[in-house]
């Protein structure tokens, strides 16, 4: 698979540790950036440009990593198209490409540790996603976005 990664300094150090642990399993890897611990960014930048590269086609799906994962997916989440989960374990990293057909994975580097983070991507990509009633919702959470671009084209 190719998967494009990014955080802002607070995630950094959990980013490392996914593209190493993709790399070793043979996965390509876009590393969007940030490029270390001590310099402090903002998350929307990297939030925004893993979704945008998510709904371009270039990556199988996006992970976006931030302190708490909330400030990153929120950011990723305004580009249209985009369906970023915050999961915090196995459960919540299956049910996110499950459910609500995921293409962004959030992580918050400070609430989880790398090791379950890891388990919570290896379970994330071996998920499927679900049909009938979760494609309904799909399509509804797509009908936002076309939404939105209407009120802005009549702005
Ligand atoms: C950065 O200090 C922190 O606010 C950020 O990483 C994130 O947790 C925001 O949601």
């Amino acid at each position: 698979m190719r998967i494009a990664l990014g955080s802002d300094h607070a995630g950094f150090p959990l980013k490392a540790a996914l593209v190493e642990y993709l790399e070793g399993a043979g996965h390509d890897v876009d590393d969007l950036g940030t490029e270390n611990a001590t310099v402090s960014v903002d998350y929307p930048d990297y939030g925004a440009a893993v979704g945008r590269a998510a709904v371009s086609g270039s990556v199988d799906f996006g992970i976006a990593i931030c302190g708490t994962g909330i400030g990153i997916s929120m950011a990723a989440n305004k580009v249209p198209g985009v369906r970023a989960g915050l999961a915090h374990d196995v459960t919540t990293a299956t049910l996110a490409k499950q459910h609500n057909h995921a293409n962004v994975l959030c992580f918050g580097a400070r609430v989880i540790g790398s090791q379950t983070a890891i388990d919570s991507l290896e379970a994330f990509m071996a998920a499927e996603e679900l049909d009938g009633r979760h494609v309904r919702r799909i399509d509804e959470l797509t009908a936002l976005d076309e939404a939105g671009r209407q009120s802005e084209e009549q702005a």
